[in-house]
C-alpha cells in the first residue's frame, strides 16, 4: 500500500503557474470532473478569492489544503503550499510533511526569490525536487541559460528530460528524451490534445541544441535525485497541457514513497506497525465563535482506522479520533482508513499543536520539524494598556498554534511578533479582536530578522552580556538575537565563531 503513495507539494514564485498546473494534474489524475478548462479556471479563481476573504475573517478553507487523486494504481497526495499574498509559515511547514516537491519555474523569468526560499526549505530536509519549466508556449529565456541558472543558483545538478522545440511564436512542441516523441500543438489554440509525433523532423538548430542538452548535462540518477543532489528538468506548458502527463509519470516513477521520519536518534519507517504521525499545520475553523481547530497530521506509519486512539506527545493521555477528515480534491470525506503518506484532518479544540507527534502505543517525538526565522517583525501596540495580560495570553496561544512567533525583548516592554508572510499580520490583528477582545495595532520594529543562538553556555552568556539590547526570549524561553539587518547577523557570526545564529529552531 505504502509504496503506492506519493506525497508532494509544488513550490514556485507567484504567477509561475502553480494553480494552472495543479488543476491540470488533478484533471489528468481524474480528480476534477469539469467540462472545460474555462470552468476549471473560474472555479480556481473563486476558490482563491474565497480563501482570501475567509482568511481575513480568520478562518481558512481547508478543502484545498490537501488534494488526493489516483492514477494507475498510485495515490497522489498533493499538499497545497500557499504561495501568493498568503505566503506564510504554513507554507514552510507544509514542506516538512512531503516526500518530494515539484519546482515550477516560469521560462521567461527563471529562478525567482520565493522559489529560492522554498527550495532552501526543501534542502534542509533533502527533499527531492523535480523541476518543471513552464510557459514554453510563450517567449522564454534560452534553455541553456535556464538550466545553468538552476544549477548555479541552487547548487544542484540538472538533468534535462525534455526539450522545447522552439518557444513562443516558434513553438513546435516538446520533445521527451525517454520516448523520443514530440508532443505537438494542435488547432487554433495550439494545445496539446494527445498527439505525439514519434518520428519527428526537427529543424537543424534545435537538433544541435537537443544533442547538447543530452550530452552536456549529467544523466538522470535516481539516488542523486532522491538525495536532493540532482533535479530532473521537464519543459512544458501547464496552460496548454504540455508536459503534464510526463510530470505525473515522473512522480510515479521516481519520487520516493513515504520516507522514514527521524525521532531523535531513531527513525520510524512506514513499515513500523504502530500508527504514528505528526502535526504540521493547524487551522482555525470557519466559525469565529468556536475554538475549533483542524490539525493536519502527516501519517508516518501503521494503518489508521477511524475511532482509533492516539496519544499526542506531551499530553500523556490518548484522544479518540472519531471524525477524521481525508481529503479528496474539492470534497472532504470522512476517513475510515489511512496509510503512511496520507494526511488526516483531526478536529480538536486546541489540544493539538504544530510539531506534536501522535502515536498509538509508545511515547514518541518526531524531530526535524523546525520553526523558521520570521522575515517580518512588528511591535505590538495595545489600544487599551490595561489589556496587557489578555494580550500576552493571546500571543502565547497564537504562537503555539503557529499563527505567529512572539519575542519578548530583554529590555523594554514592547513585545515583538514575527511572521513569514504579510497576511499573517492581518490575521493576527483580526483574531486578537474577535477572539480575545484585544484591540491592538502593529508598528514598525527596529529589527529585520531573528536568529536563535546556540553554543556552549559560557559563550552564550558572554554574548548576552554585551548584546542585551538586541536580545529577546521566544515563547519557550529560548534566547533570540534580534538583528537589524542580515548584515548584522553576518557580522555577529564572524565576531562570535563559537556561536551559531540559526534561522531555524527545533521544538
Ligand atoms: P500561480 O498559481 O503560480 O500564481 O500562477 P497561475 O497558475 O495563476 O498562472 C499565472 C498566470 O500565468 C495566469 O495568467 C495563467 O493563465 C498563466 N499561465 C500559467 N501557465 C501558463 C502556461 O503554460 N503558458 C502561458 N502562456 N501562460 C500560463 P493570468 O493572466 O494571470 O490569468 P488568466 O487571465 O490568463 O487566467
Amino acid at each position: 500500500m505504502t509504496s503506492e503513495r506519493r506525497t508532494f507539494a509544488i513550490i514556485s514564485h507567484p504567477d509561475a503557474g502553480k494553480t494552472t498546473l495543479t488543476e491540470k494534474l488533478l484533471l489528468t489524475g481524474g480528480a476534477i470532473h469539469l467540462a472545460g478548462e474555462v470552468k476549471a479556471r473560474g472555479q480556481a479563481r473563486r476558490a482563491r478569492s474565497d480563501w482570501m476573504k475567509i482568511e481575513q475573517q480568520r478562518g481558512i478553507s481547508v478543502t484545498s489544503s490537501v488534494m488526493t487523486f489516483e492514477r494507475e494504481g498510485i495515490t497522489f497526495n498533493l499538499l497545497d503550499t500557499p504561495g501568493h499574498e498568503d505566503f506564510s509559515e504554513d507554507t514552510y511547514r507544509t514542506l516538512t510533511a512531503v516526500d518530494s516537491a515539484i519546482m515550477v519555474i516560469d521560462a521567461a523569468k527563471g529562478i525567482e526569490p520565493q522559489t529560492r526560499k522554498l527550495f532552501e526549505v526543501c534542502r534542509l530536509r533533502s527533499v527531492p525536487i523535480i523541476t518543471f519549466v513552464n510557459k514554453v508556449d510563450r517567449e522564454g529565456r534560452p534553455v541553456f541559460e535556464l538550466l545553468d541558472e538552476i544549477a548555479d543558483m541552487l547548487a544542484l545538478d540538472v538533468s534535462p528530460q525534455a526539450y522545447p522545440v522552439g518557444m513562443g511564436g516558434e513553438f513546435e512542441g516538446v520533445l521527451d528524451f525517454e520516448t523520443g516523441c514530440v508532443a505537438r500543438p494542435e488547432g487554433p489554440s495550439k494545445e496539446f490534445n494527445g498527439k505525439r509525433d514519434c518520428d519527428p523532423a526537427i529543424p537543424d538548430r534545435f537538433a544541435e541544441e537537443i544533442e547538447l542538452a543530452q550530452i552536456g548535462y549529467p544523466e538522470f540518477d535516481l539516488d542523486a535525485y532522491r538525495n536532493g543532489d540532482l533535479t530532473p528538468v521537464y519543459f512544458g506548458s501547464a496552460l496548454k497541457s504540455f508536459g503534464v502527463t510526463e510530470l505525473i509519470e515522473a512522480i510515479a516513477k521516481y519520487a520516493p514513497p513515504p520516507r522514514p521520519q527521524p525521532a531523535g536518534e531513531d527513525t520510524v519507517g512506514p513499515d513500523h506497525d504502530e500508527v504514528t504521525g505528526f502535526i504540521f499545520k493547524v487551522q482555525a475553523n470557519m466559525d469565529p465563535n468556536h475554538r475549533d481547530r483542524i490539525a493536519f497530521m502527516r501519517q508516518v506509519s501503521g494503518t489508521f482506522k477511524r475511532g482509533m486512539k492516539l496519544t499526542p506527545s506531551g499530553l500523556g493521555k490518548p484522544i479518540a479520533i472519531h471524525s477524521p477528515i481525508l481529503f479528496f480534491a474539492q470534497d472532504r470525506e470522512l476517513a475510515d482508513t489511512a496509510h503512511p503518506g496520507d494526511i488526516i484532518g483531526i478536529p480538536n479544540h486546541g489540544t493539538l499543536r504544530v510539531g506534536d507527534t501522535l502515536s498509538e502505543r509508545n511515547e514518541l517525538r518526531f524531530t526535524g520539524l523546525p520553526n523558521f526565522a520570521p522575515e517580518i517583525l512588528r511591535r505590538v501596540q495595545l489600544a487599551d494598556p490595561t489589556k496587557t495580560k489578555q494580550l500576552r495570553k493571546a500571543l502565547d496561544d497564537l504562537s503555539e498554534e503557529g499563527v505567529i512567533q512572539v519575542f519578548y525583548p530583554e529590555i523594554g516592554a514592547q513585545w515583538i511578533i514575527g511572521v513569514v508572510g504579510q497576511l499573517q499580520l492581518e490575521v493576527l490583528v483580526a483574531r486578537l479582536d474577535a477572539e480575545y477582545k484585544v484591540k491592538a495595532h502593529l508598528e514598525a520594529s527596529p529589527f529585520a530578522t531573528a536568529r536563535w543562538i546556540k553554543g556552549d553556555e559560557k559563550a552564550v552568556e558572554e554574548f548576552e552580556k554585551f548584546n542585551r539590547a538586541n536580545l529577546a526570549k521566544d515563547r519557550d524561553g529560548d534566547t533570540v538575537f534580534m538583528a537589524k539587518s542580515p548584515w548584522d547577523v553576518n557580522y555577529q557570526q564572524e565576531k562570535n565563531p563559537g556561536l551559531t545564529f540559526s534561522s531555524t529552531k527545533e521544538r
